[in-house]
């Protein structure tokens, strides 16, 4: 299959995250069967859609005129195997309840055509230990972030029998979506963004508890640093301008040593200041590299100064 050939998604439970992950698949031509366990819910995925869509159409992100053409390509279903007929990719998106999704995937396995891609938009579940499916080479994750109809990322997880087609159907289907898919190698709990996003809960809870500092100081600290920098040289190159001869040694004030980061010290590779860290900037001068950051980081601020972002929403 091509992305082209996935023509009709059943997406499976219409609360939160199935009504907009349903609503980018609309907007994007593709029939759509939206299955949950009670009309009323279904009802109102449908109306929370509708307001997604003016808002996505105010933005200047799809025809305002384009609502009824979009809606036309969405089905609602209470009984899922009347929606799976003929579908070529399955969005399960029920509770984060491993009960519930095995019992949904072994109805899914039973009543999908046998070439469908299943995924899951679990947040952190090793569903491939517990889900039984027939032919596990068509079983996946593919993690969505709220709101999907907004939020470019989706994190593609292959288990330890997910075909290589399946995955890079599933990867250039996301792309053919507008989306940025990101995959990786196999499971680990929790995947990138809310294994990172976990570690900074722990730190506020951490910080709230402790009654040393405000919580409106917590988000004025955060937006006036890391979220400034965050959007222009994520975490990871961060480590480059730090340094990374000075990030091995504040590790090591930790008790911690990261092999990864002591590997590339040794071999000079301490980041910008040697034109090459984790990343390789190609021979590039330190100053030229600072420059470009810089002048990045001074346009965001303005941007969200006039956006206003600094301020709570
Ligand atoms: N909410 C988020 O920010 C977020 C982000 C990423 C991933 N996720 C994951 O997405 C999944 C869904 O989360 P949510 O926030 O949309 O949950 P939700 O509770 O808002 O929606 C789940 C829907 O599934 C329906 N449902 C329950 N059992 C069903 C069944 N057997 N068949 C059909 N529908 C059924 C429920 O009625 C409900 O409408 C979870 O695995 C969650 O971890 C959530």
């Amino acid at each position: 299959m091509q992305p082209e050939d996935i023509g009709k998604v059943v997406v499976v439970g219409a609360g939160v995250m199935g009504h907009s992950i349903a609503l980018v698949m609309a907007c994007r031509g593709r029939e759509v069967a939206l299955v949950d366990v009670e009309q009323e819910r279904l009802d109102h995925a449908l109306r929370l859609m509708e307001s997604a869509f003016r808002v996505l159409a105010e933005a200047g992100k799809e025809d305002p005129g384009g609502w009824e053409t979009v809606r036309g390509r969405i089905r609602a279903f209470t009984v899922l195997e009347e929606a799976a007929e003929d579908c070529h990719l399955v969005v399960e998106a029920v509770p984060e309840v491993p009960e519930v999704k095995k019992e949904v995937f072994a109805r899914l396995d039973r009543c999908c055509p046998p070439h469908a891609i299943l995924t899951s938009n679990t947040s952190g579940l090793d569903i491939f230990e517990f889900v039984e499916v027939k032919d596990p080479s068509r079983l996946l994750i593919a993690h969505w972030f709220n709101p999907p109809h907004v939020i470019p990322l989706v994190e593609v997880v292959p288990g330890p029998e997910t075909s290589r087609e399946a995955v890079s159907l599933v990867r250039t289907f996301l792309e053919s979506l507008g989306k940025v898919p990101v995959v990786l190698k196999g499971f680990t709990r929790a995947f990138i963004v809310n294994k990172i996003q976990n570690m900074m809960g722990l730190a506020v809870f951490e910080l709230l508890g402790s009654g040393l500092v405000e919580p409106e100081d917590i988000d004025r600290a955060v937006k006036y640093s890391i979220g400034i920098r965050m959007p222009v040289i994520g975490v990871v190159q961060s480590l480059d301008f730090t340094g990374l001869d000075l990030v091995a040694d504040i590790a090591g004030s930790y008790g911690l040593s990261v092999p990864f980061i002591q590997e590339l010290v040794e071999r000079g590779r301490l980041g910008v200041k040697t034109s090459a860290g984790i990343y390789d900037y190609g021979g590039r001068d330190e100053m030229d590299i600072l420059a470009k950051r810089d002048r990045l980081f001074l346009e965001l601020m303005d941007r969200m100064r006039e956006l206003g972002t600094f301020d709570p929403v």
